[in-house]
């Protein structure tokens, strides 16, 4: 058999072979030292035992069936005394039941044989850097600094620093989280951030949109279909569950997931297996789950829009996150943030904000979140001309009013009748309107929400140039 080339990278696992069968042992021993791993063999259950017995190994590959303790009493007894050592069976008797059994179990994976040696490196080399990532998790547990670079999620107020403490705290355990968070607010970055700093971070990331499809197109999107399995189901695939394997699966806006949809899910939440539609095979699935919505789930029970069982396996953590307005302080540090992304993606140099309309930029309240901010300053940089610093007027619309209707509303208190402070507000405020306002009567009073017959009462009222002559 041709050896596999070197590329060092078992270098440092240590690898114990289980097979009564020596050929296959001989053959995988050398494809597994020519990728740098130390091998060591075992021709019985038993006599792995006892190996193990006196040293830890970071993966055991072992047959199924074997005289003796089988492959899968081996497992067994192997993930209650070491936890961290990762299995692979392989057996020649493929059989799906045993396979899922596997998996439940604890196995790493399960391979047919024959199989290419270089295929079952590859196996290995999974395994081992699941295995070391479990380590590094359980030595985080007991205390141990765990410094994963949360750098993406910019923000240093204390609101924050809460929710950044959380993903820390919840990120290393397999907890399914509900991430909590009005539109634009950060969730689905949250999400990624507890991808990146869990165990399952070189897995992959898997997102799936539970508000864009109807049930049967998302019960496939989720669960996979065979050829065939609805008009339109033109070849077998993959659901999102199995894609997400060993990794995490983002549901986001759960809250939208229809409730014939939700059955199922609860399902394979609970049975951790899938099975496509149009199959009754069962896949075991290696999922981390990690939900979003809008709000929180019990409004919608209450509504009978959500099942309750589905809402407790869902929320065993809740990561609330705050809206823009509640941290205002990280404001400064967003637009920072925004201006050097932009300026990395156009390649074209963004001169940032002067210092008028940053007063504006803080002073707004971003009903539409981190990413209104975001929006804002891309379009600002956009229009600029890369040259003189930003100013007001390349800001929305919105952004402006709302720093105006700020200015207007500074009123000290003069310990008068409520009724003539309004009275002298609404003169002083029609009156900066008239000289303000370029467009005609009609379109002022459209702007301020009034007839214009109420327009011209108030201005004759207060004695305001143009009402005379303007009687509508
Ligand atoms: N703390 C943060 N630091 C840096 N960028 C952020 C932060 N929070 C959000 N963003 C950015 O704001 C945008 C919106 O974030 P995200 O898509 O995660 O929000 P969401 O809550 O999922 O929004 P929606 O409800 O609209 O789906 C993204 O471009 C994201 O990169
Ligand atoms: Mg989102």
């Amino acid at each position: 058999m041709t050896p596999v080339p070197h590329d060092g990278k078992l270098s440092g696992c240590e690898v114990l072979l289980v097979d009564d069968e020596q050929t296959i042992v001989l053959a995988l021993r050398d494809s597994l030292k020519d990728a740098g791993a130390t091998v060591v063999t075992a021709s019985s259950g038993d006599q792995a035992l006892n190996v193990l017995a006196a040293k830890h190994y970071d993966v055991v590959i072992s047959d199924v069936r074997m005289p003796g303790l089988s492959g899968m009493d081996l497992l067994r007894k192997l993930k209650q005394a070491a936890e961290y050592t990762e299995v692979i069976l392989m057996t020649a008797y493929a059989n799906i039941e045993h396979a899922v059994a596997a998996m439940k179990i604890g196995a790493y994976d399960y391979v047919t044989k024959p199989f290419p040696n270089e295929k079952m490196v590859r196996v290995v080399e999974n395994a081992w850097t699941t295995a070391r990532l479990r380590t590094e998790v359980r030595d985080l547990r007991c205390g141990r600094a765990y410094d994963a670079d949360l750098g993406f999620l910019v923000g240093k107020s204390d609101a924050w620093v809460k929710v950044l403490d959380r993903v820390r705290m919840v990120a290393p355990t397999d907890s399914t989280v509900l991430v909590i968070g009005a539109s634009g607010t950060g969730k689905e970055l949250v999400a990624r951030a507890l991808h990146v700093t869990s165990n399952r971070r070189d897995g992959p990331f898997i997102k799936v949109h539970c508000a864009s499809l109807p049930p049967t197109l998302m019960e496939a999107e989720l669960f996979g279909h065979t050829k065939g399995a609805f008009t339109g189901a033109g070849q077998e695939m993959k659901g999102r569950f199995e894609l997400a394997n060993r990794g995490t699966l983002l549901l986001d806006e759960v809250d939208e997931i229809p409730l014939e949809v939700q059955v199922k899910l609860l399902r394979v939440i609970q049975e951790r297996v899938v099975e496509r539609v149009g199959s009754g095979q069962s896949i075991p699935i290696d999922v981390r789950l990690v939900a979003s919505s809008k709000g929180s789930l019990e409004a919608l029970v209450a509504a009978g829009k959500f099942r309750q069982d589905l809402m407790y396996r869902l929320t065993v953590v809740q990561l609330p996150l705050p809206s823009l307005a509640e941290r205002k302080d990280d404001v400064p540090l967003l637009i920072d943030h925004f201006l050097s992304k932009v300026g990395e993606q156009s390649g074209r140099h963004c001169p940032g904000f002067a210092r008028p309309a940053l007063d504006l930029l803080l002073a707004y309240d971003y009903p539409g979140n981190v990413r209104e901010l975001e929006h804002i300053v891309e379009s600002a940089c956009a229009l600029s001309d890369g040259k003189t610093a930003i100013g007001p007027e390349l800001l929305p619309d919105g952004v402006r009013e709302r720093g105006k209707s700020r200015e207007i509303f500074k009123v000290g208190f003069a310990a008068r009748p409520l009724s003539d402070v309004v009275e002298d507000f609404e003169r002083s405020y029609l009156s900066h309107a008239l000289r303000e306002f370029k467009g005609s009567r009609q379109d002022l009073a459209r702007v301020l929400g009034i007839s214009r017959k109420s327009l011209w009462e108030k201005l004759k009222r207060h004695k305001l140039a143009g009402s005379e002559s303007e009687e509508p």
